[in-house]
């Protein structure tokens, strides 16, 4: 009984207010806060975008520099939370590895915690973008048997965190900076996205009221799936297996057939039906990244091929399915020597600044209400219970 819209898979529902992110996906439009992707991409950092995302309104020098420091304060990971990773095998996913810690998160810092607080809700904000890299490097490190790295407060956000990744005691890390304003501009493209399915859940997951910390651990979960961030994983793992540009057309005929569960990763967006404007800027910074590094990948021809292949058949053009923001992404990473493995968790570091933003907008506005679908019921009419004996 009641009146409610049947929408699966919410294509056509709003189900909030926000003044965050704002997609136009037939013009290929993304502003953050009223701001072009493409000009924070090309003139902004991360951590700026985060705090962009968090407060609506670029910070000042003085605002940023606060920021910064507050940040670069939280960092450390409590030392009991390192005994969680001993539990794990060493060939757990990263992305296991990272949920259960983000979720642990809130056992540490729970008790004092108000979601009703501005300043507490603030805090763990910090909290969340502050320590997002060290336990994300704590799972590589984990996987590869190595000691977990301290995060050193002098350097900056993407610096710190390719640092606690790759340094070993005995050789100072040359960081090389093309790589780090690669990753940066990385986390600025993947830094929020409306209401993609991670976010939804953080929301939902915060509207019962529970506290941050749960709600980012349940948006990670969320955002593991091939569909969503785990696409970039998948991405790589396909342009692998397709192996050569002479097996281009084969993969397409395959991603056409409907009797085969294969699609092309990497490929179609819910919203953008013309083209994902951060695809645009991450394969142009494909290339420019590869060159610079001096990195000659056979797979950048094999995702070339492959796009040019899709963008010109019949099936793809009539779908209006173009490259998404995690076609590109993974040879990007690659490059920058991070693990397959790792690539989602790259996405989970980037995306907290969304989901915390979420959430604290969510909590901001007056008179939200627990998030609770409704469902058109399809199963068995009323009726009675048999005795196991006369089933
Ligand atoms: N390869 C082949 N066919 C596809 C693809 C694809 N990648 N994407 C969509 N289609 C087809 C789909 O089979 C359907 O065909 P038909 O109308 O004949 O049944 C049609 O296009 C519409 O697809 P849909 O599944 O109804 O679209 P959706 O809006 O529900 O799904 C999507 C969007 C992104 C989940 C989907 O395009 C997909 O699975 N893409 C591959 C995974 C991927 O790259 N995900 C990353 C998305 S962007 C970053 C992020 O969110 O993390």
């Amino acid at each position: 009984s009641g009146c409610f819209t049947f929408d699966p898979g919410f294509g056509a529902t709003a189900s909030t207010k926000s003044a965050i992110t704002y997609i136009d996906g037939d013009a290929g439009v993304l502003l953050y806060r009223g701001y072009p992707i493409e000009q924070l991409a090309e003139k902004s950092s991360f951590l700026e975008v985060a705090y962009l995302l968090l407060n609506g309104e670029l910070p000042s020098k003085e605002e940023f520099a606060g920021f910064e420091h507050a940040v670069s304060h939280h960092t450390m990971m409590h030392e009991s939370l390192k005994h969680f990773f001993r539990g794990f095998h060493h060939d757990a996913h990263p992305m296991a590895m990272l949920a259960a810690s983000v979720a642990s998160l809130s056992a540490f810092y729970h008790d004092n915690l108000d979601v009703d607080d501005p300043a507490d809700r603030k805090m763990a904000a910090i909290r969340l973008i502050a320590k997002m890299p060290t336990i994300a490097a704590a799972c590589y490190r984990y996987s590869i048997g190595w000691p977990f790295s301290y995060p050193r407060n002098n350097l900056e956000y993407v610096e710190r965190f390719l640092h606690m990744m790759f340094e070993v005691p005995s050789e100072p890390l040359q960081l090389n900076p093309v790589a780090a304003k690669a990753l940066d501009l990385l986390f600025i493209l993947h830094a929020d996205h409306e209401q993609n399915a991670s976010t939804s859940t953080v929301r939902l997951v915060g509207s019962t009221g529970a506290n941050p910390y749960a709600s980012v651990a349940a948006g990670i979960t969320a955002l593991w799936g091939p569909a969503h961030g785990g696409a970039n994983e998948a991405v790589l793992k396909m342009l692998e297996e397709i192996g050569s540009p002479d097996n281009v057309e084969s993969a397409v005929r395959r991603a056409k057939d409907k009797n085969d569960n294969f699609r092309l990763m990497g490929f179609g967006h819910r919203v953008y039906k013309n083209f994902d404007p951060r695809a645009k800027i991450i394969r142009e910074m494909c290339h420019k990244v590869l060159a610079e590094l001096g990195v000659n990948d056979p797979l950048l021809e094999v995702a070339m091929k492959l796009e040019e292949a899709a963008l010109k058949d019949e099936y793809f053009v009539e779908r209006k399915l173009y490259p998404n923001v995690d076609f590109y992404s993974g040879i990007i990473y690659k490059a920058l020597r991070i693990p397959t493995e790792m690539f989602t968790v790259m996405f989970a570091i980037a995306r907290t600044a969304g989901w915390i933003a979420h959430w604290i907008e969510q909590h901001e506005t007056p008179g939200a209400r627990i998030g609770r679908p409704r469902q058109l019921y399809t199963g068995s009419g009323v009726r009675d219970y048999v005795p196991v004996d006369k089933r």
